[in-house]
Parts: C-alpha cells; structure tokens; sequence
C-alpha cells in the first residue's frame, strides 16, 4: 500500500489489471475528446498563494454537504457500469466511502442494484437519476431509491443523447457489444478481474434487469440504453421530480447561468456544474473554467458543486477556492476500484484528503471553511 503514493500509480496499476475494453469506458472522452483534455489542464492554470507563520491546529477538511456531514467536501461521483471495473463494484466503492465518511452515488446504470448496495452498507447513499421515456419506470426508481433510504437524488441532465466515444466503438462497447477474440483474449490476461468477475454472485444489470424493460443481458442493456432517454424534456418534467422526492435534489450537469437559474427556481438543494467528464458535448468549456461565473450568479441560493477533471486534492483546493460546495470524482474512484477494489477506492480518498489538508495548511489556512477566492491565482486570462 505504501507504494501508491498518488493517483497515477493507482491508474498505472488499473491499466494492468482492467481489460481494455472497460479502461477505454472509463478513460474516453467524446470526439476529439477537447474538453476531455481541457477539464484537467484548466486546473494547471490556477496557482495558490503561499502564506508563513500561522496557526495551523487544529486542521478540518469537514463540510456539510446538503444537509449531512462528511469528512471532505467530496462526493464519488454516479460512474454507469462500475460492477465491470471490478466485481460488486459499486457495493465496494459504496462501503469504502462509507467508512471514509463522504458520499457514495448510485448509477441508474450500475450492476449491483439499489437494493444490493443497500443491503451491504449501513449508511445512506445517493441516487442518480437518469430520466427515461417511460415515466412509470422513471417513477419506480425514485419509489426504489426511497424505500431504501437513499439521502439525496441526483438527476443527470446532460444525457438526452448519449455522446460518441470512439474507444467504446473500436472496442466493442456497443449495442450489441462485440466480443471479439482479441477482447476475450484481453480478458483471459487480467486473471484477478476475471476470478473476482466468476466468484461474484452479482450477475444482473442492477435497476433495470427485471422491471419490465426486457433487458436480460449486456446487449439488451446496451440496445435499452440507447433508446430509454427522454429526448424531449422541459424544466416542467424535472419539477415533477421534485414534487415526487422531498429530500435533497441535486441537479447534474449544468454549465450555463441561466440553466442554473431554472434549477434555483425549481427548488434544487444543490447543481453540479458538469459537462459529464468530457463524455459529451465535446468542445464545451471545462468545467472549472465556467464554475465562477456560476457561483457569482446564485452561489448564494443554491449548493454549487464542481466535476470533470479533479484529479488530486490540490483540485479540490482549487475548486472551493473558486467558490464550489464541493467536488464530485469520477475517474479517481474508478482507478482505485479497478486496481485494488474497495482498498483502492479508500486508499484514492486517503490521498485527496492528504494533499488537501496539506495544501490547505501551505495557504495558510486550518479549516476549509475559510478557503476563499483570494487564496489563488490566475496564470492567464480564461477564468
Ligand atoms: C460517468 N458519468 C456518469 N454520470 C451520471 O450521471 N451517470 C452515469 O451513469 C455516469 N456514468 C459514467 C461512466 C463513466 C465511465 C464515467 C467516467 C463517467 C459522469 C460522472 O458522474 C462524472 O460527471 C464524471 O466522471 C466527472 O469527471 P471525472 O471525475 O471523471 O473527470
């Protein structure tokens, strides 16, 4: 454990025990995969100012984040799919954010089921919403993630149409999946995934296998997905969401004021400004580019969230400086469960919380309550 000192060496270790097929999922962004590149390079433009001779002890990274305590301003972020990185993952990653003490989001698209999670875990978790055309199978989710105490509901809104990402093409991530030879290869050459893939007694496409959606397998999953999503919402549609959930509504996927406006006007708790970790609309800004201009239009209504691109807890630093709640991690936890499981995911929010709590002290803060706007810098004019 000592040796992985930092997320690349977790990535490194994910490379080789993950099959190509599933590290292509993770890893692509859309087309060109611009604001792929752009969601972490933008964070190299933001340097902190130094600050000598203060008291630093106590130090606390403790936040609320809508409404409970966790131990960072931190949540892991919905990740479809993740019971492929490694097996139960998403019961794995739920527990280790359990124990940790920061917030764990279900997928609508995840392997292990709601159910499952909350069968194996004792604290709530979050939900993500994904809107489908049938309404009534859109309902029952939410009625599901309620029965089963989940905290907060997290409705995704920039999926309509799914984004093209040509690694999942060229490796057979498709409706219908291609399991070609060289992929069943691959997969023989990664015995730790493939023994943990065999021993699991989770084998069902977690919320949507059984439910009346005719989906049996992993070509029926991918055939669903791809004609499930509501092409047609309004911001009428995502108010009758917030009639049906009387918790905390977080709203996902926001990079424009005035779109932040409308989640203000429905009664959101919280936005997280997104542009679906580069998966989507490529050539969009970055996200951390375009979080201050959102916080200074309603940061003081709402919870102002930040993802796509944190990829340490310096990025953390950064991200509260410019005025976020909190971040969202996508990838980080995907590396750290392909690579060691639920050990991986611990040992990724063990190295977050570190280099912030580290780098909260160079800025001469001990809470990060009192990171501000003036703890940072600009190398040039984007932001
Ligand atoms: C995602 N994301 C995502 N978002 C969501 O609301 N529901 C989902 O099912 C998924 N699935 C998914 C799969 C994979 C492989 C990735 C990488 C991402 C987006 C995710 O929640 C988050 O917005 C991004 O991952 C944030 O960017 P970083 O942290 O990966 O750079």
């Amino acid at each position: 454990m000592s040796l992985i000192c930092e997320l690349n060496d977790l990535r490194r270790l994910y490379h080789k025990r993950v099959p190509k097929m599933f590290q292509g999922y993770c890893e692509s962004g859309s087309w060109t995969q611009q604001t792929l590149k752009l969601n972490t390079s933008d964070f190299d433009h933001i340097l902190f100012r130094q600050r000598v001779a203060r008291d630093l002890e106590p130090r606390s990274l403790a936040t609320r984040l809508v409404g409970h305590d966790a131990k960072m301003p931190l949540a892991l972020a919905p990740v479809g799919l993740l019971g492929m990185q490694h097996a139960d993952g998403e019961i794995l990653a739920a527990q280790a954010a359990e124990e940790f003490g920061v917030p764990f989001t279900l997928s609508t698209m995840s392997i292990c089921s709601i159910e499952a999670v909350a069968a194996k875990t004792q604290s709530p978790f979050w939900f993500q919403l994904y809107v489908q055309k049938d309404r009534e199978f859109t309902k029952k989710l939410i009625d599901r993630a309620k029965a089963a105490a989940c905290s907060a509901l997290v409705v995704t809104l920039d999926l309509q149409m799914i984004g093209r990402r040509h690694a999942d093409h060229r490796n057979g991530m498709t409706a219908p999946p291609r399991l070609t030879l060289p992929n069943i290869i691959d997969m023989a050459r990664r015995p730790r995934w493939a023994m943990n893939m065999l021993q699991t007694s989770n084998r069902e496409f977690g919320n949507i296998q059984g439910c009346a959606t005719g989906v049996d397998d992993m070509n029926d999953l991918m055939k669903w997905t791809a004609g499930s999503f509501d092409t047609k919402l309004s911001w009428e549609d995502i108010r009758y969401f917030r009639d049906l959930w009387q918790g905390p509504l977080i709203i996902k996927g926001i990079m424009e004021v005035e779109d932040a406006k409308e989640c203000v006007k429905l009664g959101a708790d919280a936005i997280v400004v997104s542009n679906h970790g580069g998966r989507q609309l490529d050539g969009a800004r970055s996200s951390i580019s375009t979080l201050p201009e959102i916080v200074a239009a309603v940061g003081d209504q709402i919870e102002v969230w930040l993802d796509s691109g944190v990829r340490s807890g310096q990025d953390i630093i950064r991200a509260k400086a410019l005025g976020a709640k909190g971040v969202m991690v996508g990838r980080p936890m995907v590396y750290g469960l392909g690579a060691m499981g639920k050990a991986g995911v611990t040992r990724m929010l063990e190295i977050f919380h570190e280099e912030a709590e580290l780098t909260m002290a160079f800025i001469g803060h001990r809470d990060i309550k009192d990171i501000n706007r003036n703890d940072v810098v600009f190398q040039h004019e984007k932001f």
